[in-house]
This record gives structure tokens, C-alpha cells and sequence, in this order.
């Protein structure tokens, strides 16, 4: 894959097949935490879109989906403005809701989108992320019910997540170093 001028490949945290174990894993404990309930998973859109496909695949459940885009960070890795619906949130209410998203990191959004669903009068709302930036507990967010791993506090891609819309397409989570991170290899 050709690399973004500012922005390198680092190390590979997560491969391919560790993902996908692990994947496997949280499907199985959702399947067993939600047997004889309705369940409809809510992707956070667009970094949990392969998790999101990977995992309800392997919920052995009857489950619904649905899509939402909450707008936080506009191409910076730091994020800018309150996050928001960009659509509006789809009619949820008195459903089990699973929020599917690809990282937390302040918590900031899974926090707002968890409220949100809270209001509009959800039978609950559970969260799973496929990554938990170390230090997120203290940064005052969301807590997620289900983690896939727990990561250092660097900046990462791949299986989904991004850089400026790039690298969302690699099969495996790895470490991106940035031009002024003193890293420049
Ligand atoms: P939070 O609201 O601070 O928890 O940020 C969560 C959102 O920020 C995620 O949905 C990602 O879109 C983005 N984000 C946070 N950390 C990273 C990262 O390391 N790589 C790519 N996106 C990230
Ligand atoms: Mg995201």
C-alpha cells in the first residue's frame, strides 16, 4: 500500500488473524449475554464498518442493523468540534441496542451517542469496541461493556480506522507515525 507523505506505518499491534479470533470471542460472549432478548447492532460509522460485519456474523442471535455517523474528528487526530448526528439516530426506541465502534479514546462520542439513545427511549444500550486507548477510564467518557484490546495511547489504523480517510482497507491494526512525532524513520 502506497503510504501518505505525512503519515508511516509503524508496527503491526494487531494481525489479521488476531482480529479475527478475537472477533470471534466477543461475538460468542454478545450471543450468550443477549440469548432470548431482540438485539439490534448499531454501527458507528465508517470505522466500525469491518468489525461490525466480522462480528454480527459470528452472533448467534436474530439481530437487527443499523448505521449512524457521528461527526468528531475532521481529518486531525485530535478532535474539534462536540460530537454530533449527522443523520439523526434511526427509531430505536424500546430496543436492546448494541453500539458497534472501532476505538475509544476520550469517550467523548460514545458517551454522547450512549445519552442520545437514552433519551430517545431505548430498552438498553450497551457498547463494544474493537479498541480501548490506554487511559480512556480517566478521561471522564464512556466505559464499554465489551473491549477487543486495550492498545498504548499511540495514533492507529487499519480495519477501519483512519488517518484522513486513508488506511481504513489493511487487514491488521497498526501504529501510524506522524511527520512532528519525532519519530521519522
Ligand atoms: P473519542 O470520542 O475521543 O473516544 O474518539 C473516538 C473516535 O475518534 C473514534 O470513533 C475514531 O474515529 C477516532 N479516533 C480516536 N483515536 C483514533 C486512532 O488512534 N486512530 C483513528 N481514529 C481514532
Ligand atoms: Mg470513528
Amino acid at each position: 500500500m502506497n503510504i501518505d507523505p505525512s503519515g508511516s506505518l509503524g508496527e503491526i499491534l494487531f494481525t489479521e488473524e488476531q482480529i479475527a479470533s478475537r472477533v470471534r470471542e466477543l461475538a460468542s460472549q454478545i450471543t450468550q449475554d443477549y440469548q432470548g432478548k431482540s438485539l439490534v447492532v448499531m454501527s458507528v460509522l465508517k470505522g466500525s464498518v469491518f468489525f461490525l460485519t466480522d462480528i454480527t456474523r459470528h452472533i448467534d442471535l436474530p439481530v437487527e442493523l443499523e448505521f449512524v455517523k457521528i461527526s468528531t474528528y475532521k481529518g486531525t487526530t485530535q478532535p474539534q468540534v462536540q460530537p454530533r448526528f449527522e443523520h439523526g439516530l434511526p427509531w430505536v426506541h424500546g430496543k436492546n441496542v448494541l453500539l458497534v465502534e472501532d476505538i475509544v479514546d476520550t469517550g467523548e462520542t460514545l458517551h454522547y451517542a450512549r445519552e442520545a439513545l437514552l433519551q430517545n427511549g431505548v430498552a438498553s444500550v450497551r457498547i463494544c469496541v474493537l479498541l480501548a486507548k490506554e487511559g480512556y477510564q480517566s478521561r471522564g467518557g464512556c466505559v464499554p461493556d465489551y473491549i477487543g484490546f486495550c492498545i498504548p495511547n499511540l495514533f492507529v489504523v487499519g480495519y477501519g480506522l483512519d488517518y484522513q480517510e486513508r488506511f481504513r482497507n489493511l487487514p491488521c491494526v497498526a501504529v501510524l507515525h506522524q511527520s512532528g512525532d519525532g519519530e521519522s524513520k
